[in-house]
């Protein structure tokens, strides 16, 4: 398999995960600038000076790859349609044959610290051992010094499985430590 039609939205408790949009971009822009703090010790992506441009053109690559089928980039909206946060499953340019993907995640800081991250990677998990996915794998990278990531995964039963990457420099040029943990279909409960 080397491409398939991805669903494009999941219903989760009090949100909705879907492909990004065109017209999503202010909404991006917004979440982003005002969680810039709290991302940026550890997504080298967070910036502070994004323009409307940018976000906008940046949400539209979003949508380009999903419905190419080489990257799948969500983003999470509250009942109000608020952007609350992004996740996905990242394939890494691995392509399907592996079955295998990399969820990713970021919470607004507004929103962060309340459970929602928790109840996010539990709707990934279900939503990508579904059906609607071809995954038998899904992963979780985090630095080991970022203890909510960390815990988000022990809590929604991934498995630490090594530490990936040693010593690399991080993005305040300190070095870190990359964590895997993973999760297989047939651990799933
Ligand atoms: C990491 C992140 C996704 C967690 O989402 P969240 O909604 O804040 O997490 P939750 O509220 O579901 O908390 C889950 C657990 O982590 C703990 N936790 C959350 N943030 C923490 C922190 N900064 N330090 C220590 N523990 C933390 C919570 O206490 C909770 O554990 P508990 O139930 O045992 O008390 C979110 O904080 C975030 O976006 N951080 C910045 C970007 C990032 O690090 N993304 C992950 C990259 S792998």
């Amino acid at each position: 398999m080397d491409y398939f039609a991805a669903p494009d939205r999941y219903e989760g408790e009090g949100f909705t995960l879907r492909c990004y949009r065109p017209d999503d971009g202010p909404a991006l822009r917004e979440a982003t600038l005002e969680s810039y703090a709290h991302l940026s010790p550890w997504m080298p992506w967070a910036s502070e000076r994004q323009t409307p441009e940018e976000a906008e053109r940046l949400v539209r690559q979003f949508q380009g790859r999903w419905l190419l089928a080489t990257d799948f980039t969500a983003a999470v909206f509250g009942p109000e349609g608020t952007l609350l946060g992004g996740t996905g499953f990242h394939l890494r340019g691995k392509g399907f044959a592996t079955r295998s993907a990399e969820v990713g995640m970021w919470i607004r800081s507004s929103a962060a610290g309340q459970g929602l991250g928790t109840r996010v990677l539990e709707a990934m998990l279900s939503w990508g051992f579904s059906d609607a996915w071809p995954w038998t794998r899904l992963t979780w990278h985090c630095d080991a010094q970022n203890l909510g990531s960390k815990r988000v995964a022990e809590k929604c039963g991934l498995r630490l499985e090594a530490t990936l990457i040693r010593n690399e420099l991080g993005v305040d040029d300190t070095p870190r430590d990359t964590l895997m943990f993973a999760l297989l279909e047939s651990e799933r409960e």
